[in-house]
């Protein structure tokens, strides 16, 4: 049986008018397809779960269940707006937000337990060697992914250097650190991100150990992302 390559389009805090992707998408099934709005635009999009069969993710969740956390989303009210996924501890979080990985951790079970899966990112932030990265990355999940059941879990490889840079991480590094990774932690489902776009994503997809792409600026124009979900014959 052929594996699946997921698509995961992560908009961040931009807007993809819901029309522009309906064009795009027409009335085709595109069931290894998730696409992440901002939670203002969950709703709407939730619409394609039925007319295309695309999946639903949500770009964070609160840590909490409920109470007074101003300005915070629950993963119940996640679930509720149509939200399959939730991208959790992106590097731009960790980042601008400082959030912790103990924060993530909690986030990640908050998520389970409202079956939503997370889409746990990791990634160093300097580049170097694959042993290098191996080890950060390692570490990092060994704390986000404490006490966590890893067959309800996706990881997404996501080397900060090559995010929204241009500079994607080449065949050998990303198959390398992938690998590795899997082997050790006995994660099954790992994508990559960082720059995938139309000129590199033959290379990415072909790698056997790389269950799918996490996608940013690529997946704010809706027929790029058809086109290269269109002549992956991995789907
Ligand atoms: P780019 O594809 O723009 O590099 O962004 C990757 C990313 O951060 C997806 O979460």
């Amino acid at each position: 049986m052929k594996r699946k390559f997921l698509f995961v389009c992560n908009f961040k805090m931009n807007t993809v008018k819901k029309a522009e992707y309906k064009k795009a998408l027409q009335k085709d099934v595109y069931n290894n397809l998730v696409l992440c709005p901002n939670f203002c635009d969950l709703k709407e999009y939730s619409s394609f779960k039925k007319s295309n069969s695309v999946m639903l993710g949500a770009q964070n969740v609160s840590e909490y269940a409920n109470g007074a956390h101003t300005g915070e989303v629950s993963a119940s009210m996640l679930k509720n707006a149509g939200a399959d996924f939730c991208i959790v501890g992106h590097s731009e979080r960790k980042q601008n937000n400082y959030e912790t990985l103990s924060q993530i951790n909690l986030k990640i079970k908050m998520l389970i337990d409202n079956n939503i899966t997370p889409i746990v990112c990791t990634g160093e932030s300097v580049a170097r060697d694959e042993e290098y990265a191996v080890r950060f990355v390692l570490s990092e999940l060994n704390e986000m992914l404490k006490d966590v059941d890893l067959n309800k879990v996706i990881v997404a490889y996501e080397p900060i250097w090559a995010i929204g840079s241009g500079k994607v991480a080449s065949v050998k590094h990303i198959k390398s650190v992938i690998t590795t990774v899997k082997q050790y932690t006995g994660i099954s489902f790992v994508l990559y991100g960082g720059s995938f776009n139309q000129s590199n994503y033959q290379d990415i997809t072909d790698i056997d150990c790389v269950d799918g792409a996490l996608i940013g600026g690529a997946s704010l124009k809706p027929d790029v992302i058809v086109q290269m979900i269109q002549k992956t014959d991995i789907k």
